[in-house]
């Protein structure tokens, strides 16, 4: 097997990945830097963002707000020093990467424009149109390349991470073009490999969006943090999952019922379509089970309607919103109130991780996503996640780097031993493989099915212990497999089958935190513990992989100066 060595491997080529490379090596310039993925950097989920990236630019904003905004809609779960550290450097962020070419929207004054979005006191989404993942993605790539010290090994699909001595020491990777596995050595690891909305059946993630670092993390005995808080986003196109932009209602777009009435109103009188999503996504769920939404071929649905606004204003602010619902319901939102119901959007749990993105690996880090720092606690506030990419990505990448100055040589004979004991295993297991009678499709159906009818917006006991059930059978289903594909280059049958694995793990994870949590915050609604109760539950779940099954831990939460109220919209 080939051995490829460097500093810093970094895995995942998205907002946080690539801030991440970058701190890295404006740390230490000396460093050789690999960054790792599955897909081109190009095509990683953060180009798919749309609506903006939070920061206070505003003299009418502050600081304080913007945390005390972020801890309210983490339903008082977040991490309150985090928070502080956040808020902090958005702003310096997003000045940095205009400057690395990230062409925010302006106003007629040449100040960066800014937008409201939900949960948020005051308007401080900055955004470049209704694509901010793409030109943000496109500034980072760029900047990127002008570090000579940094290689990119694009389609590389990582299957483990590699550990000596206690660090993690490199990862083992199919090269998916080559069709062969190279064991990568290294320093120090970073994972950004962002979150796992694909275990659920319908979300706005790309079909990469499967739990990987979360997964690798887990079975290297790294703890995962909150994973039972599961962001559903209230609108999303029925049938496909796509994303309609939270920018839509911060823009002045209303939710209408099938009675034509802006129900969001009854639910948060003060900020209606403007609360936090849990809110907007639950009161969706009502509308639907008092039967006041519309029925259609993808299930029920509600209206987002944007025609108010006009066509002149849809086009510059929201043309991509425009352009999907051309696309892919054949409705025009200058015309055509546009149909929407909630999706899995988001995974506010994670690689438990410290406010440097260190794990409790020495030498693994993680930022983004895939980590949980946590700033996002039990639910997250739009715009709140790439402005966290960008804040955790930096302070990931340079904390790795100072990590990798020091970190000793790896011992790279024993590390290709042990790249070689993953190779047999994927290979015997999943590639020449015989036999089985159990399909991946049918597998990954089933976990979807179960992680929807119990882990989903509303959840209670009966529902979870049945969805921990199924997963457990899927487990043993898994080592069932039917053969798959034996070609080596591009098989995509072999990665389908490793990210499925992945996704048992990882669901597994929420829907067993979910099932402990015995209360309602934020995103994880119990319909057998309704209320939120500080009393028993000031405390986030740590949840590490034990040969047994998971184990689980507390975690009080960090309060500083937000004192956990009753929480409103
Ligand atoms: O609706 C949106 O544009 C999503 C933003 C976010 O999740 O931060």
């Amino acid at each position: 097997m080939d051995q490829i060595q460097h500093d810093i491997i970094l895995v995942g080529g998205g907002a946080a990945g690539l801030r991440a490379a970058i701190a890295a090596l404006e740390e230490t310039p000396r460093l050789s830097v690999a960054l790792v993925s599955k897909v081109y950097p190009m095509r990683s989920h953060t180009v798919s963002a749309e609506g903006g990236s939070a920061a206070v630019v505003r003299d009418y904003d502050s600081l304080e707000l913007h945390a005390r905004d972020t801890v309210k809609g983490s339903d008082f779960l977040a991490d309150q020093d985090a928070v502080e550290a956040f808020v902090a450097e958005a702003p310096g962020e997003i000045v940095q990467i205009e400057h690395w070419g990230c062409p925010w929207s302006r106003d007629p004054d040449g100040r960066v424009s800014v937008r409201a979005f939900g949960g948020m006191s005051v308007k401080r989404t900055v955004y470049a149109s209704d694509k901010t993942g793409f030109h943000m993605l496109h500034a980072l790539f760029q900047t990127s390349l002008k570090y000579d010290q940094l290689t990119r090994d694009d389609e590389f699909f990582v299957t483990s991470l590699l550990g000596e001595d206690g660090a993690c020491r490199g990862v083992v990777a199919w090269d998916i073009r080559g069709g062969r596995f190279i064991c990568l050595v290294a320093r120090t690891v970073i994972l950004c490999t962002g979150g796992a909305g694909r275990i659920f059946p319908f979300t706005t993630n790309g079909a990469i969006k499967t739990g990987d670092g979360m997964a690798l993390a887990y079975r290297a005995g790294v703890p995962l943090k909150d994973m039972e808080f599961v962001q559903y986003h209230p609108t999303g196109l029925p049938g496909t999952g796509i994303l309609i932009t939270e920018a839509s209602r911060g823009e002045g777009g209303y939710l209408l019922n099938a009675k034509g009435d802006r129900f969001m109103s009854e639910y948060a009188p003060n900020k209606k379509e403007l609360a936090a999503r849990d809110v907007i996504s639950r009161a969706i769920v009502d509308e639907m089970q008092a039967g006041r939404t519309f029925d259609g071929p993808y299930g029920n649905y509600v209206h987002l309607d944007l025609r108010h606004l006009g066509e002149a204003a849809i086009n510059k602010k929201l043309p991509f919103v425009r352009e999907l619902t051309r696309n892919y319901v054949g409705l025009d939102p200058v015309v055509d109130p546009i149909p929407v119901r909630p999706v899995v959007h988001y995974m506010m749990g994670g690689v438990h991780t410290d406010m440097s993105g260190s794990t409790p690996l020495s030498g693994l880090y993680a930022a983004g996503e895939v980590a949980c720092v946590t700033i996002n606690g039990a639910n997250r506030l739009g715009s709140n996640s790439l402005t966290e990419c960008l804040v955790f990505g930096a302070r990931a990448g340079a904390a790795a780097a100072r990590y990798a100055a020091e970190a000793s040589q790896p011992r790279t004979e024993s590390l290709l031993q042990l790249a070689a004991q993953e190779e047999r295993r994927v290979r015997e297991k999943f590639l020449e493989r015989k036999g089985g009678k159990e399909r991946i499709v049918d597998l990954r159906e089933e976990m979807h099915r179960v992680m929807e009818s119990g882990a989903g917006i509303y959840r209670n006991e009966t529902d979870l212990k049945e969805t921990c059930r199924v997963l457990r059978d899927l487990r043993e289903k898994f080592d069932h497999l039917a053969s798959i594909d034996k070609e080596q280059v591009f098989n995509t049958e072999l990665t389908a089958v490793l990210e499925l694995d992945f996704m048992i793990d990882v669901a597994e994870t929420v829907a067993q935190s979910a099932l402990r949590r015995h209360e309602s915050r934020g995103s994880h609604a119990r319909t057998d513990y309704k209320e939120r109760d500080d009393s028993r539950h000031p405390n986030h779940f740590l949840v590490t992989h034990t040969p047994e099954g998971p184990r689980f831990d507390d975690l009080p939460v960090c309060i500083t100066r937000f004192q956990p109220e009753k929480r409103s919209y």
